[in-house]
């Protein structure tokens, strides 16, 4: 098994050969320059590249290849960056940092941001295609992983919460039902599209699957209820605007609960996530050590 810090550097290597490329008139050159400038503007930025990493380990706990995968892993961060990008506009968030940056909408104007967003989703997907009709083996774990991906961003999961977080903005509720649904799509979704899509990439079984489809809804719930505390909590290295969740009436974590009953809340989320894991060997120690180091994360 490889390290997080591996799975981190293979997956800036991959992104970086995307961008490489375009600028020596490869891969991208049929995409006007504006807009692979955009593009990389916001996923070239950092970012913590949890959702590849996650993507490649749950790949490798099952003796996958992660080379393999890393079409997938970089198709995921594709994703979850558009959906930053979309978050972060006027009509959405309306915030002016993401990533310890102008936000993308500052940059490019609005128009050019929704088409950056656009353009990094509909590119992962041929990106994804693209590996799958090239592979000559089984076609159906990669059937499976674009399937999991595409119901992880979709209008079940990371949009669905996205369209209920804008819903319940200065509703002044307080309704608990509503911010699970919440957090358990707009977030924790993208982990189980990830983590479930790494998996079957790996060859794992419909059982560890499924158990890894509850580690992830709880770790899921527990990132999105710490980044709500973080919001307003958060040392330097945040990269975003602070104090925004209230300033947006937001139904967040804090807002439910206060900030002890959330912190409280996470810790009850963190023992969940280890729990699910419970039947897994030292292969799965890689997710123990991410779900420890995100509950306590001060950025
Ligand atoms: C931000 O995700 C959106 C949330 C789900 C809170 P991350 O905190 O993973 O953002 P990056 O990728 O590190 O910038
Ligand atoms: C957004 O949650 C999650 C996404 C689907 C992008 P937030 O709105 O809390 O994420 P941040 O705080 O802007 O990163
Ligand atoms: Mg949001
Ligand atoms: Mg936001
Ligand atoms: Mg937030």
């Amino acid at each position: 098994m490889h390290s997080f810090d591996d799975y981190k550097r293979l997956t800036e290597e991959n992104l970086n050969k995307l961008f490489n490329s375009a600028a020596k008139g490869f891969a991208l050159n049929e995409i006007p320059e504006l807009l692979s400038a955009s593009m990389s503007y916001s996923l070239m930025a950092g970012g913590k590249r949890l959702r590849p990493c996650m993507l490649l380990a749950a790949c490798e706990m099952f003796g996958g290849d992660i080379h393999g995968a890393l079409d997938f892993a970089r198709a995921i961060e594709m994703i979850h960056t558009y959906s930053l990008i979309h978050d972060d506009l006027p009509g959405m968030d309306n915030d002016t940092l993401r990533r310890g940056r102008p936000t993308n909408h500052v940059v490019y104007g609005e128009g050019q941001a929704i088409l950056a967003g656009d353009g990094l989703f509909n590119y992962a997907f041929e990106i994804m295609l693209k590996a799958s009709l090239a592979d000559k083996k089984d076609k159906l774990p990669f059937i499976n992983a674009m399937n999991a991906i595409a119901r992880g961003a979709g209008v079940t999961g990371m949009i669905a919460g996205q369209c209920a977080d804008l819903y319940a903005e200065n509703k002044a509720c307080d309704d608990a039902q509503l911010l699970t649904y919440i957090h358990l799509k707009k977030t924790a979704a993208m982990f189980k599209g990830a983590v479930t899509a790494g998996a079957y990439l790996g060859g794992a079984d419909e059982k560890a699957i499924n158990a890894l489809a509850v580690f992830s809804d709880n770790f899921g719930q527990m990132f999105q209820v710490t980044d709500d505390i973080l919001d307003v909590t958060a040392d330097e290295g945040f990269g975003k605007s602070k104090g925004k969740d209230a300033e947006e009436g937001k139904l967040t974590a804090v807002s439910v609960y206060g900030l002890e009953g959330a912190k409280e809340l996470a810790e009850k989320l963190t023992n969940q996530a280890l729990n699910a894991l419970a039947d897994f060997d030292e292969k799965a120690d890689c997710f123990r050590l991410l779900t420890r180091d995100m509950y306590s994360r001060k950025h």
